[in-house]
């Protein structure tokens, strides 16, 4: 085999020296002959497993051979991660677009769980990286203006979350923008904004001329309308061999969704419909990755294609999908003036010849599928890929504190994950932090020290979707009969669909003679439709006790996916006791890809 291998690839670059000596045409040929006879990569979607939604991503050589890629935030903060990988196989969360509250101010304002951030595109231009997206106020009637805050974010250092300057806005009442550069007959360079016009009464994708320095747009004008899908959004523009595609998802975000293609010889139209279309969907197949669409597409070092997608597990049943939406990778066939043709989105993937594996990417977080195991005590900040619902309020997380050395301090918020509008925390804000479930088989675990005593008062661990979908077990202090407080263990959940009760019991009477002010509390995926919230003295694993187990399609919904973290809540109580958290661990237990 080996022998057979090489004897080709000399052949191969032969044709390519005898390619360069005499016919330079024969050589696009070649390069194609040799691509394909080298052995194609094996990987495994989703690539960025967990609330990764609204891909994009792009290659570049001038910055060592990565690939970089943006998904879309909501209400999380930081918001707009963005990973590197240089083999496609390995991605690293290297930082947030969006990570310091002057940068946009507003998402601390944000009303509705389907707000924040919606889709970025991430594009790159004579050496500047542009974040381009809107934050969206979900809560506001379509046609106010103020609806739709279009938004532009520069950096010339992709690794230094600080280089992300302040939101440039600029007036478009839609989503979903894209940035397309392109130099006119007229050899004068101009920048392009597309997005999906929000109320129209023409749906479809509208694009303006734009001046990203000043934030403003021309005349809008309506280049496509789809192919009849609803809601054609998510539109990204691509040059090449003298036309202009227009890339575009259709069919809304739940099992309809589909990536559908147009092409024009002109940037403004009008675009002709690709026949195939649509060119990438899962709908009406049984697949376990459903809901495929939002693509984008980007060429490696060899010049091969692929695009990227989102994408959700858990089959058409579509019941049980904590992670929502993540994103997943397939390779694209792109012949000179034909269509491109996307290979159909699978667990196991085989593409394009990616090489070796090459895990030396530089940046500030972990990889995808790394566990956790976080000792506070070597931690001068929280790490890169922490998570809160908007924005925190830093002095209610203080890292090992005098008194608590090793520990995360958290300071009770008045509002607990619901608060009082399930949407909307106000100024007083959540004490939340969590980090991504990011594996269908997970346990979850801290140690929690608390002492509270006033009504009310709570700490405790959560799969938080947003206000409205959250399961929770914690500790909590209630009256028991005759009237005097004592902490209970309460699981407690919210969500569109019934969830179970809440559970309120007393500690376990065989936990006496332990040290009941310091607890495990952990969350576990026992399978791909349950998770398991237990409870019990740190240090003495037989005695921990499972509290509830409830099904995770309470958390199965919407635009984000599932974050494990840790709460603390005064319940609008008077309480004021912080919890000291430690020994935080995330360990992957299985990643179900069929
Ligand atoms: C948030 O939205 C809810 C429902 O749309 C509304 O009832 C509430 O008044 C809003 N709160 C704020 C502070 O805007
Ligand atoms: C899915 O099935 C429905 C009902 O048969 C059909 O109308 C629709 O066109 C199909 N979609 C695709 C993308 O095949
Ligand atoms: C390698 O992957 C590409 C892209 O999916 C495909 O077109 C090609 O047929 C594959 N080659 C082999 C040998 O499997
Ligand atoms: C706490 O949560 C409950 C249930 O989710 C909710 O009804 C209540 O309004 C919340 N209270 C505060 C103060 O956030
Ligand atoms: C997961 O476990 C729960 C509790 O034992 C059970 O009811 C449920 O059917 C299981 N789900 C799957 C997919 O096996």
């Amino acid at each position: 085999m080996m022998g057979v291998k090489l004897s080709s690839i000399l052949t191969v670059i032969l044709i390519i020296l005898h390619g360069l000596t005499s016919a330079a045409a024969a050589l696009p040929e070649a390069v194609e002959a040799a691509t394909s006879l080298r052995s194609n990569t094996t990987y495994y979607n989703p690539i960025l497993p967990g609330f990764h939604p609204d891909p994009s991503c792009i290659f570049l050589k001038e910055w060592d051979n990565t690939f970089f890629c943006a998904s879309s935030s909501f209400n999380a903060f930081p918001g707009i991660p963005l990973h590197a990988s240089k083999d496609l196989r390995n991605w690293k969360l290297i930082g947030h677009a969006l990570n310091r509250n002057e940068q946009l101010p507003r998402l601390a304002e944000t009303n509705r769980s389907t707000s924040g951030i919606w889709a970025a595109t991430l594009r790159y231009h004579k050496g500047t990286f542009y974040v381009i997206t809107t934050l969206v106020d979900d809560d506001r009637p379509p046609k106010d203006a103020s609806r739709w805050d279009n938004i532009i974010f520069k950096s010339k250092d992709p690794y230094t979350p600080s280089a992300w300057s302040i939101a440039t806005h600029f007036s478009f009442e839609g989503y979903d923008p894209d940035l397309f550069w392109d130099v006119g007959a007229d050899g004068k360079e101009k920048t392009y904004v597309t997005g999906a016009h929000a109320w129209h009464v023409d749906p479809g994708i509208w694009q303006a001329e734009a001046d990203l320095e000043k934030g403003t747009v021309g005349e809008l004008k309506l280049v496509w309308k789809g192919t009849g899908g609803t809601a054609p959004e998510g539109p990204h523009i691509y040059k090449k061999d003298g036309w202009y595609y227009l890339l575009a998802a259709e069919g809304g975000t739940g099992l309809e969704h589909m990536v559908t293609i147009s092409r024009s010889k002109n940037i403004n139209g009008p675009f002709e419909q690709n026949p195939a279309n649509p060119v990438l969907t899962n709908t009406n197949t049984t697949s376990y990755f459903q809901t495929i669409g939002h693509s984008d597409l980007f060429q490696d070092h060899a010049g091969n294609w692929w695009a990227v997608a989102l994408s959700t597990r858990g089959g058409p049943e579509y019941l049980h999908f904590p992670m929502v939406r993540e994103t997943v990778l397939t390779p694209v066939t792109w012949k000179q003036g034909e269509w491109p043709v996307f290979s159909p989105i699978r667990g196991e993937m085989s593409g394009w010849d990616m090489g070796k594996e090459d895990r030396g990417i530089k940046g500030v977080g972990p990889f995808v599928d790394d566990a956790d195991d976080i000792d506070f005590a070597k931690l001068t900040r929280l790490p890169e890929h922490f998570t809160h619902w908007r924005y925190p309020i830093p002095s209610s997380y203080t890292l090992s504190p005098p008194s608590h050395p090793g520990t995360l301090r958290l300071t009770p918020s008045v509002f607990n994950l619901t608060a009082l509008t399930g949407n909307y925390a106000g100024p007083t804000g959540q004490t939340f932090v969590g980090r991504r479930q990011s594996h269908t088989l997970f346990t979850y675990i801290v140690d929690l020290e608390f002492s509270g005593t006033v009504a009310e008062e709570e700490v405790g661990v959560s799969a938080f979707l947003t206000q409205n979908h959250h399961i929770d077990l914690g500790v909590v202090v209630l009256p028991i009969a005759d009237g005097t407080l004592q902490p209970h263990l309460r699981y407690r959940a919210i969500s569109y669909i019934p969830v179970p009760e809440p559970i309120v019991v007393s500690f376990p009477v065989e936990w006496k003679g332990y040290d009941t002010g310091k607890l495990a509390l952990e969350i576990r995926a026992i399978n791909s439709s349950h998770y398991a919230f237990s409870a019990g003295p740190t240090g003495a694993r037989s005695l921990r006790r499972t509290i509830a187990t409830v099904s995770n399609e309470g958390v199965s919904w919407g635009f984000t996916g599932v974050l494990l973290g840790v709460y603390s809540t005064t319940n609008g109580g008077a309480g004021s006791a912080p919890a000291y958290i430690s020994k935080w661990k995330y360990v992957p237990e299985g990643q179900f890809r069929d």
